[in-house]
C-alpha cells in the first residue's frame, strides 16, 4: 500500500507523533533519495540560487540576523521534478497522516536549507501569526559524516525540558507546527536540510485569502 516505508513503521511513527507531538525517525530518507537531493543541493548552491531566509509571512516578512542565519531554496514539484523519490516520500507522508491522524492535509511547501558555519535559528514556532495553515513540520537532514561536536542540533522544548537532535543524514524530525517550540543550535560546520510543512489549505489559496 505504501512504497517508501511499511504500514507498521508508519503506524508506529504516527502514534508517537500523536502521543508526544513530535517524532524522530532515523533512516527516513532512503539512500537513493539522499543522493538525489544532495546532488541537487550542490547544483543549486553552485548556481547561487539560495537566498537569505526571512521570518514572518506576507507583509510581516523580514530578515533578522539575531533570529536566524540560514539560506534557503524553495522547491516546487513541477520545476524540481528530478527529485522524484523525495516528492514521493513527502506525498506518502501526507497520505499517511490524513489516513491515520484524520488530518485534512492538501498541500505541502518545502525548501532546502543551508546553515553556514556559525548559523543558527533561535527558539520559535513554525506557524505564522497571520497565516496558520502549517500543521506538521518536517525537517530531513542531509549531513553525511556529521559528528558529535559539530553543533547544529535541533532543540525541541517541551515540559520545561529540551531534547537535542543531531542533524544526521536520513533522519527526519516531524512535529506539530502550532505548538512545538524549537531552535537550531549554532552549527560549527555547514549544515544542510530539507525542511517543510504539510498544509491544510493550498499555499496559494491561503496567501490570497489574506
Ligand atoms: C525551521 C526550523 C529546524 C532544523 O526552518 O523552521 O526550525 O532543524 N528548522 O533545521
Ligand atoms: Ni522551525
Amino acid at each position: 500500500m505504501f512504497v517508501y516505508h511499511t504500514e507498521s513503521e508508519w503506524i508506529d511513527w504516527v502514534d508517537a507523533l500523536a502521543d508526544h507531538d513530535y517524532v524522530i525517525i532515523d533512516d527516513f530518507l532512503p539512500e537513493d533519495a539522499l543522493t538525489e537531493i544532495n546532488t541537487y543541493f550542490l547544483l543549486q548552491r553552485e548556481k547561487d540560487e539560495f537566498s537569505r531566509a526571512a521570518i514572518g509571512a506576507l507583509d510581516q516578512r523580514q530578515t533578522n540576523d539575531d533570529i536566524r542565519r540560514d539560506y534557503i531554496y524553495w522547491l516546487n514539484d513541477k520545476q524540481d521534478r528530478c527529485l522524484s523519490n523525495t516528492w514521493g516520500l513527502l506525498f506518502e507522508s501526507m497520505q499517511v497522516l490524513n489516513r491515520y491522524c484524520f488530518l485534512s492535509l492538501s498541500d505541502l511547501e518545502f525548501h532546502l536549507a543551508y546553515y553556514p558555519t556559525g548559523g543558527y535559528y533561535k527558539r520559535h514556532l513554525d506557524q505564522f501569526q497571520n497565516r496558520n495553515n502549517r500543521l506538521i513540520s518536517m525537517v530531513i537532514y542531509l549531513n553525511e559524516n556529521w559528528q558529535n561536536g559539530d553543533g547544529g542540533e535541533l532543540e525541541i522544548f517541551q515540559h520545561n525540558e529540551s531534547i537535542l537532535i543531531e542533524p544526521i543524514a536520513g533522519r527526519c524530525a516531524m512535529f506539530r507546527s502550532d505548538i512545538v517550540e524549537h531552535a537550531v543550535r549554532q552549527a560549527f560546520k555547514p549544515r544542510k536540510s530539507l525542511t517543510g510543512w504539510l498544509l491544510h489549505q493550498p499555499a496559494g489559496v491561503a496567501q490570497l485569502a489574506l
